[in-house]
Parts: structure tokens; sequence; C-alpha cells
């Protein structure tokens, strides 16, 4: 059941993540007073390399019952190489989130957007508008395997493939469901041709499963030409549902096809609710220019309208959704990385004026 209050655990993190997540808060708040919404934001300075230097780790031991209880994390990002290195700070933070609240959807829409210049020929506001569903939690990305005979002529690896009727079946029904709210239309990224065991097991439970959706329309493509198809007809698709690795690969090539890094978002989802989900942009921590609040704070507000939509507030959800495209027609509201003069703060307060 949605309710209007809600209890928001904010983790900034590191670098430009700090920048952009007050923008996200400035849009949230002004979706509060639009929407009736009331936000309780928990900031916490955990999760970051600052935090690291400091405790030697990257979170409070009982950083779960710290977060745990809230309905949702509003992230930035983390990583600062200089001081602490990539793997260190990514397990030691947005990977244990994952795994302990058991996000097992990754989503990102790939949606191109006014002011922004697709890198495909022809293609403008609104021809490539999609959700990709990655399964977040199996699949290739296992730790099955072993190295026999290592630095021997009979050197062996292997590493399996892990597929359970849980898991594929959990990550489908909530892509069925996105399809039914949406336009109707799946597409699943299979090789079944080629990965003779568990994708042919992929196909056959979307089958299972379309028989209790049949008001959507179902297609499946190989893995190979449906990346090629991403950049010839990406108007074809419309929610688009791959294991761990295919939805990995996918969930790059989609948002790429429309353009920046610097609006991109995401939801790791737990969508029983029985954790707390976390919405950050794609984007990193930008060392390169951080500190001189130039950042596209869009990715971290999209992000916030992801949130508000898994929270079960979509009109809000869609007020900030058009709120960003008033603002990314205008030059002087928008950020250097899209070609316009503004400031971070400057965009995030159009944003917020916008809603
Ligand atoms: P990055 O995404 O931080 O930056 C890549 C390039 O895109 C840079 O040139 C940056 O200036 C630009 N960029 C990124 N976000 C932007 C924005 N909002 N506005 C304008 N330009 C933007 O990726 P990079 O450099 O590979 O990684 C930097 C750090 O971030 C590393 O420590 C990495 O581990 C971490 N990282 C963290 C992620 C997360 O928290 N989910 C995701 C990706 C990287
Ligand atoms: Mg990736």
């Amino acid at each position: 059941m949605a309710t209007n209050k809600m209890n928001i655990a904010v983790i900034p993190g590191d670098g430009i993540g700090k920048e952009v997540v007050p923008e996200g808060i400035r849009v949230l708040n002004a979706a509060a007073v639009k929407y009736g919404l009331d936000f309780n934001f928990d900031t916490f300075d955990f999760a970051s390399c600052d935090y690291y230097q400091k405790h030697g780790q990257m979170m409070p031991d009982d950083w779960k019952d710290q977060i745990g209880g809230h309905d949702a994390i509003f992230f930035g990002a983390v990583g600062w190489p200089d001081t602490v290195p990539d793997h260190v700070s990514l397990w030691g933070s947005l990977l244990q989130f994952r795994r302990e609240f058991d996000q097992y959807v990754s989503l990102r829409p790939a949606k191109l957007m006014p002011g922004v210049t697709s890198p495909l020929a022809g293609r403008g506001p609104g021809d490539i508008d999609m959700m990709i569903v990655r399964e977040n939690t199996e699949g290739e990305y296992s730790s099955i395997g072993g190295r026999m005979y290592p630095g021997t002529d009979r050197e062996i690896v292997m590493q399996e493939t892990v597929m359970s009727r849980v898991g594929v079946d959990r990550i489908l029904r909530y892509a069925f469901d996105l399809a039914r709210k949406r336009g109707g239309k799946l597409t699943s990224a299979t090789k079944s041709n080629g990965i003779s065991i568990t994708m042919p097991y992929w196909d056959e439970r979307v089958l299972e499963m379309q028989k209790s959706y049949p008001d959507v329309t179902v297609d499946k493509y190989h893995i190979d030409i449906l990346a090629a198809m991403f950049v010839l007809h990406p108007d074809r698709f419309d929610v688009v549902v791959g294991s761990n690795l295919f939805g990995d690969i996918l969930s790059d090539l989609g948002p790429a096809c429309t353009g920046t890094i610097g609006i991109a978002p995401s939801g790791n989802i737990n969508p029983e609710h029985k954790f707390p989900s976390l919405f950050e942009p794609v984007h990193g921590s930008a060392p390169d220019i951080a500190g001189k609040g130039i950042a596209n704070p869009i990715g971290q507000i999209w992000s916030g309208a992801m949130m508000l939509e898994h929270l079960g507030h979509p009109e809000a959800a869609q007020g900030i959704m058009a709120a960003i495209e008033t603002v990314l027609t205008d030059p002087a509201l928008r950020t250097g990385d899209l070609g316009g003069t503004a400031d971070t703060v400057t965009c995030g307060k159009a944003i917020a004026a916008a809603v």
C-alpha cells in the first residue's frame, strides 16, 4: 500500500554524488509540496571513501540496522580511486546492498529526451523509450567453478551458470507486470541456439509465465541480433528482460543509444518491498569534474522519479519527468555535458520550479 509518508535513507557517497544528491532532494521536496507527500530524509556518511579513510571500512558493522527499515535508499555515487581501490569501495557498499537487500531487479530506462542528441542518426525525442530489466542475483555471475592445474599445460578453468526456477520466475514476473503497465509488449533476450541448457530453460519459463499474461505480447531475440536491433531499430522495443549477463550488456547499450551518462537513472529493486530498494544515477563519482559544481543532476533527479514510482506515487513520478523534459529544452538550463551553460544548482532549481 502506498502511503504519503516516506522514510528515505540518503547516501551521497563520493565526488559528484555529494553535488547531485542535494538537487535530487530539492526536486523531491518540490514534488512533496505539489502532490501532498511527506518525506523524512535521513542522511548517512558511510558508503563513501571519506568514511573508509576515517574508519578503515566502507560501512559500520550495523549498517543493515541503520538503513534496513527505510522505505528506500537514495544513493549518489561511490568511488575515489586516488585513496581507495574501486573494488574495495564498490564491494564494501553497493554490492552489499544489492545482496543483503535482495535487490534482484536492476531496472534501467532508456529514453531519448529533448535536448539530447542520440549517437544514432535520425532519431529524435520519443523515438526511443524502453525499460531494460536485468536479473541481478544469479545466472552467469555465479561463484561456482574453479581452476585446476594452474600454470601448467593442463590448466582448466570453469564457471557455471546458475538459473533457479525461483530466480527466473521472479524476474520474469516483474518484467511481465511492467509490460502490462506500459505498452503490453515484452522482449526476452536469449541465446538458446548456442547455450543449450540454461537458455532453453529461460525460454521455457517465459512461455509458462506468458500463460498468466494473455494481454502481453512477447517476442524473443538471440542476444547477438538483439544488440544489433537496439542500434538499428530501437523504436521496436518497450520492456526488455534478460539474464544477469545479457541484461548487463543491454542496460549499458540501451542508455548509450539515448545519449549521455549524465541523465541516466537506475533502480536496484526488491519488488516485494521486503527490503529497501536503491535508486541511483548510472554514472559514478566523476573525479575529473568533482568539486566544480558543473555535474548534470538529471540522472539523480530521474532516479528520484523512479523511487516515487516504486513507492506507489506514479503521478508524482510523471510530474518530475515532465519537469525534466521541459528544462531540457532550454540550453540556459542544461549543464555543459549537454551543450548548455547552467551549473548543477541552476539546473536542479529549474527542475524543482517546473515541478
Ligand atoms: P564516471 O561515471 O564517474 O565518469 C565517466 C565520465 O562521465 C567522466 O568524464 C565524467 O566527468 C562524466 N560524467 C559522469 N557523470 C556526469 C554527470 N552527472 N555530469 C556530467 N558529466 C558526468 O565513471 P568513472 O570515471 O569510470 O568512475 C569514477 C569513479 O566512480 C570510480 O571510483 C568508479 O568505481 C565509480 N563508479 C561508481 C558507480 C556507482 O556508484 N554506481 C558507477 C560507476 C563508477
Ligand atoms: Mg555494466
